[in-house]
């Protein structure tokens, strides 16, 4: 599925319409580049399932927790995991079987070669489109 997001309140909106559907346990797998809008669209969905703290890209400590909403959410970084072990070491596996949350991965593309995303993860690609604030999401599986 296609969307196609020009400016902020577009992507919130889409980002709840996802919110609304996940159960728990689900993890969505971000790809596109840097300022693409994955951060931006995790806040929203964070925020949509109750959260109401901060959320920033977790870099530089690879997972935050956003506790509190209907859902936990689990928001990693993978941009510097470059192994298995590396995941291993985050707990990752283990943030994927909880159904009380679920996982959001910024930078999914980054561990492909790893093969260790849940094969019944959604995927979240996201290109700019013609406008600055032009967003297309391609969302595997449809909602
Ligand atoms: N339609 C849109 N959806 C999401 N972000 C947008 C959109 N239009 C402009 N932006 C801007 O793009 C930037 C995305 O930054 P960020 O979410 O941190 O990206 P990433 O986490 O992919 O590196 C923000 O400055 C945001 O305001
Ligand atoms: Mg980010």
């Amino acid at each position: 599925m296609k969307v196609i997001c020009n400016g902020l309140e577009d992507t919130a909106k889409l980002a709840e319409r996802i919110a609304n559907s996940l159960h728990g346990g689900e993890c969505i797998a971000f790809s596109g580049g840097m300022g693409m809008g994955k951060t931006t669209f995790t806040r929203s969905l964070a925020k949509s399932l109750g959260y109401e703290g901060d959320v920033q890209s977790p870099t530089f400590a690879i997972v935050n927790e956003y506790i509190g909403g209907r859902l936990n959410v689990y928001h990693f970084d993978m941009y510097r995991i470059s192994s298995f072990d590396d995941l291993y070491s985050t707990a990752f596996f283990e943030y994927c079987d909880d159904k009380n949350g679920v996982v959001v991965c910024e930078w999914s593309e980054n561990i492909e070669g790893i093969d260790a995303l849940p094969d019944d993860r959604i995927d979240v690609k996201i290109e700019r489109g013609e406008d600055e604030n032009c967003r297309i999401f391609t969302i595997t599986p449809d909602l």
